[in-house]
């Protein structure tokens, strides 16, 4: 099935999904503005997801990701990449319902470790791996949910790319 493109295309999925570079590679193909949104939460905070979630804790750094991204409603020609939890909150479930055309890239937990390694920037990444194979797995269906489904294994970033922009028909 083909969609018009719409105004704002969000990805998600978990971290190491590719997110942030099909989403520049996205929006550079389609002339659209490409915008992060933890890139948005550190520029408000004037700190990184690191020191947020150390400072004021996780569910304080959830609180102000919902307020990242509603402040994009009513904003036009972007392609958003969220954080891997930014689905998981309710509050921000109507965003990837109404507000954007959300696709959901799929990466297998163990190419998630394999690409992530120890990021100090990611917080979760302490979590024990027991943990973050369950958070993975509670997501999924969550993921699923809300977006169309891209499965990104042994694709390049540029191929989902042309992946993503076939589903928008010939148009864009
Ligand atoms: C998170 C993912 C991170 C970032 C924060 C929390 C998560 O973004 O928002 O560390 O809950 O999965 P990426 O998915 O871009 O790594």
């Amino acid at each position: 099935m083909s969609h018009t493109l719409s105004p704002k295309i969000a990805l998600i999925g978990f971290m190491g999904s590719g997110k942030s570079t099909v989403g520049r590679l996205l929006a550079e193909r389609i002339g659209y503005r490409f915008l992060d949104l933890d890139e948005i939460i550190e520029s408000e905070a004037e700190k990184p997801v690191r020191e947020i979630f150390a400072a004021y804790g996780e569910e304080e750094f959830r609180r102000l990701e919902t307020e990242a991204l509603y402040s994009l409603t009513g904003r036009n020609k972007l392609v958003i990449a969220t954080g891997g939890g930014a689905p998981t909150r309710k509050e921000n479930r109507a965003f990837f319902q109404k507000e954007s055309f959300t696709i959901y890239l799929e990466v297998s937990f163990k190419e998630f470790l394999k690409r992530t390694g120890e990021d100090e920037a990611r917080p979760l990444l302490k979590l024990p791996r027991k943990e973050l194979w369950s958070l993975y797995e509670k997501r999924l269906s969550v993921y699923r949910a809300l977006g169309r489904l891209i499965k990104t294994c042994g694709k390049s970033p540029e191929n989902i790319t042309e992946e993503i922009i076939s589903l928008f028909g010939a148009g864009c």
